[in-house]
């Protein structure tokens, strides 16, 4: 199955790694349309999918996925060619901020549409893709949607209102992860671990609490209080966040994001 792209950024190369990476969509069966500055043409020489020059060349296309700055999205899809927008091959826009009304205005209330907002672990198959679909979209293009999508990590349908605050927490919040990895590691070699070990046991040690998390279902509290011995150095390193508004500066944080 070929899957057309326009736009191979940040999320447009991260998804293409994913789906390359998924083993299941070869490289070259990757159209993708880029932009002025040839990025894409850059990133094509790193990830071997196919740069395309006519918009027809989407026809060969399953499925099509707009990843470009939000102000580009509409200007896309009204310039699909008949060729493309005949065939109804099911397109997902992946930008924020570009509701499924905006697109059905364009391209008619049959044409199958989603809104997805994705964030960039699903270059590593392990993202979260919050998901709206288009109202009158037939069980077998949702299939064709959710079967690539999948590909890249937990696939969520969700109510669009709400796709922006999913973008904040998923989206924004693999930097946010990021600033933790780094502080604490900071930590790790304030106290003599070196750079590269202390960088090593932070990200496992957040992987494996994230999966411990996933698996066992526990409220995070309950599992907060499993580390935390009374009078033990845990709750002693909790106080101190808490003290320093850790919870709240977090809050602060997805706040901004919303601003
Ligand atoms: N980054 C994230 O974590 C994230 C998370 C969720 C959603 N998103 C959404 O994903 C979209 C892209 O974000 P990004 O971070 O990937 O931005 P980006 O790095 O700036 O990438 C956007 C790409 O779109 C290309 N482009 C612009 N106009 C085009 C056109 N008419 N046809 C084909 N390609 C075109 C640009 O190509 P040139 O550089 O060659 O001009 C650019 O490489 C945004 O709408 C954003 O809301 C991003």
């Amino acid at each position: 199955m070929k899957i057309g792209f326009f736009g191979a950024g940040h999320m447009g190369s991260a998804m293409i790694q994913g789906l390359i990476a998924s083993g299941k969509i070869p490289a070259q069966d990757i159209l993708v349309k880029g932009g002025r500055s040839q990025t894409a043409k850059k990133r094509q020489k790193e990830l071997g999918f196919t740069l395309i020059d006519q918009l027809e060349e989407l026809t060969e296309a399953s499925l099509l996925i707009v990843a470009v700055n939000p102000a580009g999205v509409l200007p896309i899809i009204q310039s699909l060619p008949a060729a493309v927008t005949d065939k109804k091959i099911p397109l997902v826009s992946v930008a924020a901020g570009v509701d499924i009304a905006e697109m059905t205005e364009v391209l008619g209330s049959d044409y199958p549409l989603a809104h997805c907002i994705p964030n960039t672990p699903v270059s590593v198959n392990e993202g979260v893709l919050g998901i709206s679909y288009s109202e009158q979209l037939s069980a077998a293009d949702k299939e064709i949607i959710d079967q690539s999508l999948q590909l890249l990590g937990s696939l969520i349908e969700i109510d669009e209102p709400l796709l922006g605050i999913v973008g904040s927490v998923a989206g924004c919040g693999p930097a946010f992860v990021d600033l933790f990895i780094e502080a604490l590691s900071d930590a790790g070699v304030f106290y003599g671990l070196n750079r590269e070990l202390s960088y090593q046991i932070v990200e496992q040690m957040i992987k494996g609490a994230a999966e411990l998390a996933l698996q066992s279902k526990k409220h995070p509290g309950e599992l907060k209080d499993g580390v935390a011995t009374p009078g033990g150095t845990t709750i002693k390193g909790v106080v101190a966040l808490e003290k320093h508004g850790f919870r709240n500066a977090v809050i602060e944080g997805v706040k901004g994001t919303m601003e």
